[in-house]
């Protein structure tokens, strides 16, 4: 039994779980999770492309996102990290559904060396800031230079950068002047539970912003 189930709710110690009972879980319950598909180059100049959902923008100010990294044992980590531990640099570009194919494509553990920018067929444009491209159809690229990777004791890595260019598609904006974008022109997906589980980011619904004092309560 791996949960003590009271109340209504199953309870759960992570530390006596296994690692990967604790992923599967982890994974399973905070949802939706935007995906960074990563493009980096590797020391020899190779490109490099995979998607990462433990991501997401942590601060404003500055600017900064993070990616969490699991270990890959088979081949001493994920070439990603190792790529943006050599060259300090990446492009995170978001995820819209008519890329979904293609993205999965760029997940498979093909050999390092592998350029999976065209093992996709992706078309690449150069960036301004960082020496990585971003690719073309990707409606939201943001250029990152790596500020930290952190190990936090166990097996994975959490990498904190800093973004430094933003580039999004023109016709996503409702009013570039006003930056109101229009999420439903960028049709991103996110990471949903299990093995192959997304979403689409077009169930959208508001709710205003309340001020203090609230209306009706004491
Ligand atoms: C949608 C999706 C999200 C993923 N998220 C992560 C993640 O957050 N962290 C991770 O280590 N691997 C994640 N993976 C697995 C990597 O993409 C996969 O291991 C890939 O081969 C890594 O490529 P690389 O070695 O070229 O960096 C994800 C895969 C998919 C399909």
């Amino acid at each position: 039994m791996v949960a003590a189930v009271k109340d209504g709710f199953a309870h759960f110690d992570l530390a006596a779980m296994s690692k990967a009972d604790g992923y599967k879980l982890l994974a399973s319950v905070i949802l939706p999770r935007p995906i960074a598909w990563v493009v980096s180059k590797d020391v020899a100049g190779v490109l490099n492309a995979a998607p990462f959902s433990f991501f997401n923008i942590l601060s404003a100010d500055p600017p900064m996102v993070a990616i969490g990294f699991s270990a890959a044992p088979d081949r001493d980590g994920k070439d990603t990290l190792g790529n943006i531990r050599a060259k300090g640099e990446f492009v995170v570009n978001l995820v819209p559904e008519e890329l979904a194919q293609a993205m999965n494509v760029t997940a498979t553990n093909a050999p390092r060396g592998t350029d999976e920018t065209r093992l996709a067929g992706l078309e690449l444009a150069a960036c301004e800031e960082v020496d990585v491209p971003r690719i073309v159809a990707s409606p939201v690229a943001l250029e990152c230079r790596l500020w930290q990777v952190i190990e936090p004791g166990g097996t994975s890595s959490i990498a904190l950068a800093k973004v430094v260019r933003v580039h999004v598609r023109a016709t996503a904006f409702e009013d570039l002047a006003r930056l109101y974008v229009d999420p439903s022109q960028m049709r991103l997906i996110g990471r949903m539970h299990g093995g192959g589980g997304y979403c689409t980011t077009r169930d959208v619904f508001n709710i205003d912003r309340l001020s203090w004092p609230l209306a009706g309560k004491a």
